[in-house]
């Protein structure tokens, strides 16, 4: 397992991160202690939980079969409730008692709402940090200016920056690279990325023109078989490029994430002990410049901004500023 340098914070963690949302959901509790104990077995340090996933549920299941292994691990959650700042110091206690811990690593906002009051926010997340119930606070699917404009109120009152941003992406969803993984390098953002396998469209588990398997998650999220309808002809190709080179799709597909510059680490999800194992191994692949470059022209998703001009390719360009 790789490690990273978190953000700004000097914090080391693994360069995967569990995602558990699965956990209550499609695994049982005694398969999500499976797939907790072979990550830890394998280095994994990093866990994501929300108190939204399973409405509970799967921070309680977390809090039980992590006990005892507590401080090996960095762990965050997220905002559950609105986010005003009742909502937040109520739900940060609420997943403190379901995760049996007396604080987590990073506290997230978990979405940003029409009409939050970022003044507000800001104050809250800092009296979570300064009563010592989270280390370090951050948000997810936040846009760049957002994020900005947060870490400027908060700079301004002496309180706890954002310090990463959690944020979909894979090699169909490429919106993140438009100003916010610039904004990342630039301002030492650590970007946690999710959805790596596209909900399992990018390990192996969907076959374009064959039908939905019975025991998947495109059984509810209607969000795959139209992924799959408009991308079939790339994932079959994605799919025998990662066979060429050796590798389990998505070990292909996390590796293309990781090689991505401004990425910090990636959050991948698991519904069974079985399918952890070439995620795991994932992280170990390097892939050349021309491999990464080859991967993406499998797919046409690269953000097309029709402007004229250099303004659109400035928004995605990482080495405009000479950064730290
Ligand atoms: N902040 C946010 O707003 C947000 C939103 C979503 C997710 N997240 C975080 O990101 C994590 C990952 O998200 P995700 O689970 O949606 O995306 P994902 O990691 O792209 O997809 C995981 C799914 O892919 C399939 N899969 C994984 N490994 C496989 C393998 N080896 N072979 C075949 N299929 C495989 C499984 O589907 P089946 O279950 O169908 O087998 C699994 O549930 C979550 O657990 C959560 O922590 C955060």
């Amino acid at each position: 397992m790789q490690y990273v340098t978190f953000g700004k914070t000097g914090e080391q963690v693994s360069a995967m991160c569990l995602g558990t949302m699965m956990f209550g959901d499609r695994c049982d509790e005694a398969e999500s202690d499976r797939i907790l104990g072979a990550a830890l077995d394998h280095g994994v340090s990093f866990i994501d939980t929300a108190a939204m996933y399973g409405d509970g549920l799967t921070e309680t299941i977390l809090g039980r079969i992590l006990k005892g292994q507590r401080e090996r691990v960095f762990l965050a959650t997220k905002v559950h409730k609105g986010i005003d700042a009742r909502s937040i110091t109520e739900s940060i206690d609420e997943s403190l008692t379901r995760l049996q811990v007396d604080y987590v690593d990073l506290y997230l906002i978990h979405w940003p709402v029409e009409g939050m009051r970022p003044l507000e926010v800001m104050d809250a997340l800092h009296q979570v940090v300064r009563s010592g119930k989270a280390r370090f606070v951050g948000c997810c699917n936040y846009p760049a200016w957002l994020l900005a404009h947060s870490n400027a109120i908060a700079e301004r009152h002496g309180w706890p920056a954002l310090v990463c941003n959690q944020i979909p992406y894979n090699l169909i969803e490429r919106g993140v690279e438009v100003e916010i993984l610039p904004q990342a390098l630039a301002e030492q953002i650590a970007i946690t990325v999710y959805r790596p396998l596209l909900i399992g469209l990018l390990a192996g588990k969907y076959q374009p023109g064959g039908g939905l398997p019975a025991d998947s998650r495109a059984q509810t999220d209607p969000r795959i078989a139209a992924w799959l309808a408009k991308y079939g002809d790339s994932i079959r190709a994605f799919n025998t490029y990662a066979a060429d080179c050796g590798l389990h799709p998505s070990q292909l597909a996390i590796a293309w994430l990781q090689h991505q510059p401004g990425v910090t680490a990636s959050i991948v999800g698991a519904s069974a002990l079985v399918q952890l194992e070439p995620t795991l191994a994932a992280f170990d692949v390097d892939l050349s410049p021309e491999q990464v470059r080859a991967v993406s022209a499998l797919f046409d998703t690269e953000v097309k901004e029709e402007a004229g001009g250099k303004f659109p390719a400035l928004r995605r360009q990482t080495d405009l500023a000479a950064l730290l």
